[in-house]
């Protein structure tokens, strides 16, 4: 992984990830304007008579506040390919609980022997209550997750995978996924979109904890999801308003200035790793 000038979303926006990342998501460029987003605290919204569709009301549906990160995070993740819908949520668990709800009752889930702990406990719960059937597969063995897939309803690839750092061969696994017609989502919470940008290579959704990398200075608990299907972006908003997984708007806020250094950090921790594994 390196922060190329070639990296695809550079392709994309004529941009240099390490220059995108500063800036997207904000206001746009006029004299004497914002150059942050602020930071709109509102519950509700003035409304003449009846909403029309993507007007704000309420502030669990939709909120201003969440705009400018989840634009730049659609950004980001959209590679060469255009952007699609990203959608903030309170936790990484929140936005993980949200994609485990597209499982139909009594279906089936391939995930990661070694995915992230508490993800699997939900899992575990769901497959319980539910009649959910769970298929662990070593992602990193790409045979395995292929056999696995069949009539699956949800694919979830972790990689690279926490705590265990499995990696798996992401443009294979998908295009599987999607020749068996199952769902798949990425959690792209240690690669981050600078590293990889799994809906190139396929998936349907990638789903970030915002509390790690890409908000990157210990202060907020976020989650995210992002995809190009429009479908599948209104069932997981409606998800996230129903189950009230919203995020709070100061908490998007420090997302999006941390976002600012996401390149600086990136290139950094990859230079001490490698200089780790040098000395070792
Ligand atoms: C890979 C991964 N996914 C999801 C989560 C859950 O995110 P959060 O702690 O923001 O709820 C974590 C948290 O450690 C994680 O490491």
């Amino acid at each position: 992984m390196s922060t190329t000038p070639e990296h695809p979303v550079a392709q994309h926006t004529g941009l240099a990830p390490a220059t995108l990342v500063v800036a997207v998501g904000r206001p746009a460029h006029e004299q004497g304007g914002h150059i942050n987003p602020s930071v709109p605290l509102n519950s509700t919204y003035v409304s003449r008579g009846v909403v029309t569709s993507g007007e704000l009301s309420y502030a669990r549906g939709d909120n201003d506040a969440w705009h400018p990160f989840e634009s730049a995070l659609a950004t980001l993740e959209a590679g060469t390919g255009e952007p699609g819908e990203a959608l903030v949520f309170s936790s990484g668990m929140a936005a993980i609980a949200a994609v485990f709800s597209l499982v139909p009752d009594g279906g089936t889930l391939v995930l990661p022997r070694h995915a992230y702990q508490a993800g699997m406990v939900l899992a575990r719960q769901i497959s319980e209550r539910h009649g959910v059937t769970l298929r662990y597969v070593d992602i990193a063995d790409t045979d395995a997750v292929v056999a696995a897939l069949e009539g699956a309803d949800l694919f979830l690839a972790e990689s690279p995978t926490n705590p265990m750092l499995e990696v798996a061969d992401l443009p294979a696994v998908l295009a599987a996924a999607r020749a068996a017609g199952v769902r798949s989502v990425v959690d792209n919470t240690f690669a981050t979109p600078l590293g990889q940008n799994p809906l190139e290579h396929g998936a349907d959704i990638v789903l970030h904890s915002v509390t790690k990398y890409l908000a990157g200075h210990s202060d907020v608990v976020l989650g995210a999801l992002v995809t190009r299907d429009a479908e599948l972006a209104a069932t997981l908003r409606e998800h996230r308003t129903l189950h009230g997984a919203i995020a709070g708007p100061f908490e998007v806020w420090l997302a999006l200035r941390g976002l600012r250094t996401l390149a600086l950090r990136f290139e950094r921790a990859q230079a001490t790793a490698a200089e780790l594994a040098r000395r070792l």
